[in-house]
Order: structure tokens, then sequence, then C-alpha cells
């Protein structure tokens, strides 16, 4: 099938080259202009795994190509995908004004029936916008159907996430595009849920508002495992073994952020404000990451007593794993705090560095992970990469000026840690 993607963002460009991956034929526009001629010389704006493979591949393929000219897209495709960002206001709403100038704009370049999607996360009822502001900024008179197909990637795993999705939400205002929508998602092979838009789009921030909650939840676990000795690891994998609760995001952590949980959560509490419904629940869910961050900090401020001119090495500054995402990151938050408690940092990321080094000023930045406990006071964990599981304790221990550990993702075992000889603070254990 011929489609179009507009927003060549986190879920634009993964979406437009998985699609094309499968067979389709796919145009990516996006309107900044270096960003499309960076992706038309092979350059990829972020780093995921996996993608800029994907993206060479099928623009060599003849699948896949980049343009900044929207009405070029919207002609020449059946199915046109919005994936524009949609941004916190500063109330919590939603900014929806890239969403509706992306309408007007596939309006205005209408000349026969399209399917227009809607991608990006949105508030229940934006659809019936999308097709009243195409309707009315519509030239020609042509028919249209807008559908919601809200995303459920994740950062890090995109193109995994997106090859074998756990379901396809389609949400539709009439059964018309039903058959197309089908085809288009068939070669992925997982099951699709045909719902009415509304409940498409609530499906999106219910499912992330839910995810964060589970995340608080264990992190609330926590705070009791650390007042009675228990071991939070030990509970989430004793809760976890209940099919209906599940292992996953259980993981405990000096809380979640990212471009999605934080700002979903706030919409979606807004939203229901909107309808007259006091979401009590998600505030608290709110309220309980902000106090795991703090109960963090307030551990190394206790253990090191005067933070003021210590030296402290960060291992991490991507806001999870996979990613060179620094968007809302708990690990730059917690630089911060550190910062203006007067700690010097020595800090590393095996991706987000460049994107972290536009706004951490004053920091040492070290290339080698086992380079960055040199000369510190103490060493933070504070994104959950994989290849910190690797760190060379020994040399950290040796080179550090005392043996001191913050791990605020749980990546190594207490006792084990404790052999070595570190003082060792971690999440609920
Ligand atoms: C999330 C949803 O998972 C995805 O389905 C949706 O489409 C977009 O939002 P993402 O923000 O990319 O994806 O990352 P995710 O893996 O969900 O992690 C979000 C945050 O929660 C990160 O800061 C992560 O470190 C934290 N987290 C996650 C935990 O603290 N504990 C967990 O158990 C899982």
């Amino acid at each position: 099938m011929r489609l179009t993607l507009i927003g060549t963002g986190y879920v634009g460009l993964v979406t437009g080259a998985c699609f094309a991956e499968v067979g389709h034929q796919v145009v990516c526009v996006d309107n900044d202009a270096a960003k499309v001629k960076l992706l038309q010389e092979g350059g990829i704006p972020i780093y995921e795994p996996g993608l800029a493979e994907l993206v060479r591949r099928n623009v060599s393929a003849g699948r896949l190509r980049f343009t900044a000219s929207t009405a070029e897209g919207v002609e020449e495709s059946d199915v046109i995908f919005i994936a524009v960002p949609t941004p916190p206001l500063a109330d919590g709403a939603v900014e929806l004004s890239f969403i509706e100038k992306v309408a007007r704009e596939i309006a205005a370049a209408m000349s026969s029936y399209k399917i227009v999607v809607d991608k990006s996360t949105v508030p229940v009822k934006t659809g019936d916008k999308v097709a009243e502001t195409i309707k009315r900024y519509c030239k020609a008179k042509v028919e249209f159907d807008v559908v919601s197909n809200p995303e459920f990637l994740r950062e890090g795993f995109a193109v995994e996430d997106l090859m074998k999705p756990d379901r396809v939400v389609i949400g539709v205002r009439s059964q018309r595009p039903v058959a197309a929508m089908k085809e288009l998602f068939a070669p992925f092979d997982s099951p699709v849920i045909i719902t009415d838009i509304n409940s498409a789009e609530l499906i999106k921030h219910a499912s992330n508002s839910f995810l964060a909650l589970k995340i608080s939840y264990i992190n609330a676990i926590s705070v009791l495992c650390e007042a009675t000795g228990a071991n939070v690891q030990e509970v989430a994998q004793g809760m976890g073994m209940d099919a209906r609760i599940g292992r996953r995001f259980l993981q405990p952590s000096l809380g979640f952020g990212g471009s999605c949980f934080p700002k979903d959560l706030s919409a979606f509490i807004k939203i229901a404000e909107q309808v007259g419904y006091d979401f009590g629940l998600l505030k608290e869910v709110q309220r309980i990451n902000a106090a795991q961050m703090d109960r963090f900090v307030k551990k190394i401020m206790e253990t090191l007593w005067v933070v003021k001119d210590k030296t402290i090495g960060v291992l991490g500054l991507a806001f999870k794993q996979n990613t060179d995402d620094i968007r809302m990151s708990p690990a730059m938050d917690l630089c911060q705090r550190l910062q203006k408690e007067g700690a010097r940092l020595r800090v590393h990321d095996p991706k987000a560095m460049e994107k972290a080094a536009a706004v951490l000023k004053e920091v040492t930045f070290v290339q080698e992970m086992n380079d960055v406990a040199t000369g510190c006071d103490a060493l933070v964990v504070a994104t959950e990469w994989g290849e910190f599981k690797k760190l060379d304790l020994e040399k950290a221990r040796r080179t550090l000026t005392h043996p001191i550990m913050f791990d605020g993702r749980n990546l190594f075992d207490p006792v084990e840690m404790e052999r070595l000889g570190f003082i060792y603070k971690s999440i609920g254990r």
C-alpha cells in the first residue's frame, strides 16, 4: 500500500521504516528541512537500535523516501499518518496546534479519498476535531475517513515493538477504512482490535497511565521494604509470578521519566478533570514518582553528609537504556540537583553525552565508563544501561576515594557489593 507519515520524530520515523520493511511504499514528511536533508543523505537524527540499518535498507530498495512537502506526501498516498509532537502545556493539557496545522495542510492537498490516521498521542475526542477541521479546510469535495491508531512503542526497543506489536488498536468512525487498515497491518501478524475512535484514543492514555502506576506501586513498596528490611526485588518477583500481575514494569527505580509517562499522566489527569472526574489515583502516582527522586537524593546527602565540593561520578544520563533521549530524564534531574548542592560531577552515558552536553554545564564527560569513578567520593548509577552491569567493580573500588555506590536502578547484588568492600545503597533492599 502507499502511505505517508507526517512527522519524522521517534514514532513517525520508526513507523515509516517498519512499514517499508514489510513491503509498503512509504513517504516520510517533515517540515524541518534540515532534518529531511540529513535523512535524504543517509543520516539518522536519533539513536534507536536497528533503525539506521532499517532505513538504509528500505531507502535503497526504493520503498522509503523523505520530503519536506506535505502536499507531495498527501498526493502520493492513500493512507496519511499524523505523527507530529503533542507537547505538554504549562497546565498539564496537551498542545494540539501541530495536529490542527497538519490537518489543515492535508485538507488543502487532498484531491481524492484518503484515510487520515492519527498516531500522535492525543486527548480523547481529538479525532472528531481532526475530521471537522479537514472537512472545513478541504477545497476539493472529496471523501475521507479519520482513524485513530495509537502507538505503543518503547524507545530503545522501538523497531522490535513495531515489528512484533502486542496489539494493533484501530479506532474508527465508520466501517469504510477498516479493510484497508487491516491490510496495512496484516504483515505484522499481530492481534488487531477495532474500536470506536474515542475508545482508541482512551486506550493509549489508559495504558501509559497504568504502566506508570505499576512503577509507582513498586516504588511505594520499595519504601516499605527499606523500612522493614525486606527486599523489593524478591517482592516484585513473587508478585510478578501471579499471571494476573506480571513481572514487567515492576522494576523499582529513582522514578520514571521520558517524553511519554510524565506528559501522558498530566494529560490524562487534565482530560479527566475536563469531563468532571478527579483522577486522584494518578495524582498519587505522580507524587510517589517525585518522592522517589527526593528519597534518593536524601540518601546521597545523608551518607556523604556534605555534598558541597565533593566529586560524584554518575553513570547514565538518558531517561532509560538503549536511547540517547534525555527528555524528562531522572538521571539529568539528579545531576542538576547534585550540582545545586555544590557537587562536581564526572558523568558518562553510552549514547546520550552529546545531547546532555547542551544542557549540563561544568561537568566532566568521561568517555570510558570504567574511568568515571577515578577520584570520586561516590559513584551513582542513574540509568539502567545493560553495559553498566559489566562495570569493573574492582577498579571502581580502587579508584574511588571512598568505595561508596548509590544504585538508583538496582543493577548490582548488595551481598556481592558488600563482599567487594563497597558501602552500597540501592532501592528497596
Ligand atoms: C512508554 C511506554 O512503555 C510505551 O508503550 C509508550 O508508547 C511510550 O511510553 P518509553 O517512555 O519509551 O515508553 O519507555 P519505558 O520503557 O516505558 O520507560 C519509561 C520510564 O519508566 C523510564 O524512565 C524507565 O527507566 C522507567 N521504568 C520502566 C521504571 O522505572 N521501572 C520499570 O519497571 C519500567
